[in-house]
């Protein structure tokens, strides 16, 4: 333990630094929470799954990820409807884990074109794979299009296979084990009734 002042000693610079620590996470691919893990009920599973963070919108509590419409996940995240994302920065000893509901949104919406417009050539081979992913294989084999072979048939079908997922946060919970150790609740409640403490690490 130490008696270096914390930011998470205050819980409204505690909230600062951990909205930054995110957005950072969204900016930047070598930052540990780039890659969150998405968890969600498959029937009575809870399925983890590392996904991109790819942007937040703090004041809606908001964080988009991308998705694949063929993958297991695309099926089951809109009848979960709830979903959370935990963040880890093994270098900080910083854990944040945020809970709350998610909806995949439709694809024809304005926002899925915009989230679409902004990919590089690049990722968007990843949504042109013939073969949807999951599918069992006899052997290993390469689906993916090299990105100098992108025809506009690839990149039609590559579009049409792209999914937004929203996560509209509830509750954040921060843990930080580098000095003192600390712990913050911030619930956004439902029904404008939001609440932020420290709790018990
Ligand atoms: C570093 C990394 C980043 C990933 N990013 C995403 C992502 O942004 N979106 C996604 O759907 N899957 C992503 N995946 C793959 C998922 O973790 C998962 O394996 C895949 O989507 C299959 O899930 P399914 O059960 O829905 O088919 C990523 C995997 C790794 C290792």
């Amino acid at each position: 333990m130490s008696s270096e002042p914390s930011p998470f000693d205050d819980l409204k610079l505690g909230h600062d630094v951990v909205w930054n620590e995110l957005r950072e996470g969204v900016q930047k691919p070598r930052h540990a929470f780039h890659w969150p893990t998405l968890c969600y009920l498959d029937g009575f599973t809870p399925v983890p799954r590392t996904v991109v963070l790819r942007n937040l919108d703090r004041s809606e509590k908001r964080f988009e990820m991308h998705t694949d419409a063929r993958s297991r996940k695309a099926a089951v995240i809109p009848k979960a409807k709830h979903a959370s994302l935990s963040f880890y920065d093994p270098r900080k000893s910083l854990q944040v884990t945020v809970m709350g509901r998610i909806e995949m949104l439709d694809p024809r919406k304005e926002e899925t074109e915009l989230a679409w417009a902004k990919l590089t050539l690049a990722t968007k081979t990843i949504y042109a794979n013939t073969i949807d992913p999951g599918t069992a294989m006899l052997e290993p084999e390469n689906t993916t299009v090299p990105v100098d072979e992108m025809s506009t048939e690839d990149l039609t079908r590559a579009r049409k296979n792209f999914r937004v997922l929203h996560l509209t946060a509830d509750r954040l919970e921060v843990l930080s084990l580098k000095g003192n150790h600390r712990r913050l609740l911030f619930d956004y409640g439902l029904a404008g009734q939001r609440r932020a403490a420290w709790l018990a690490p």
